[in-house]
């Protein structure tokens, strides 16, 4: 078999992104992808609900902080220490970041309505 490394450099020579390499590797109990902090997730992020609703999710740091607080401020999460919770951040946001495919591509100019705040072209 293949080592991670050798399957991650023949993946970027066939112009796959890192998101598809990664994603075949998840851990079986949970669903979460292998990849560097995923224990600490492991850790503190399934004893109320499942790993699904986390997987499921997906967004930028400040996303995944404030639903983090949202639980600690509502849900019962517990406090984390500063090491722990950038960790934690940093896996989500690398694996579970703001989807590239979900939002449409910005709109021409010319496809938007007309600005009333926008200054007057001549
Ligand atoms: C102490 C309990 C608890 C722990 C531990 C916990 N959560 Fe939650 N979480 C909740 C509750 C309660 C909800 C709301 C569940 C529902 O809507 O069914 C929730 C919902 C969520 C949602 C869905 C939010 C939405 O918009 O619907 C996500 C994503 C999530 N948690 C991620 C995490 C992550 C990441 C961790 C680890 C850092 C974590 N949770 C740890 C209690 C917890």
């Amino acid at each position: 078999m293949l080592r991670p490394i050798a399957v991650t450099v023949l993946a970027f020579g066939l112009g796959m992104s890192a998101s598809s390499v990664l994603a075949a590797e998840v851990d079986p109990s949970t669903g979460f992808i292998i990849a560097p902090g995923w224990e600490s997730v492991r850790n503190n992020c399934v004893a109320c609900h499942s790993a699904t609703l986390v997987t499921q999710n997906s967004g930028s740091r400040e996303h995944w902080l404030s639903l983090i607080r949202w639980m600690q401020d509502g849900q019962g999460l517990w406090q984390f220490d500063p090491l722990t919770e950038n960790t934690i951040l940093n896996y989500l946001t690398e694996n579970y970041g703001p989807k590239q495919d979900a939002r449409r591509p910005a709109l021409r100019i010319d496809e938007l309505p007309v600005n009333p705040y926008r200054a007057k072209q001549s």
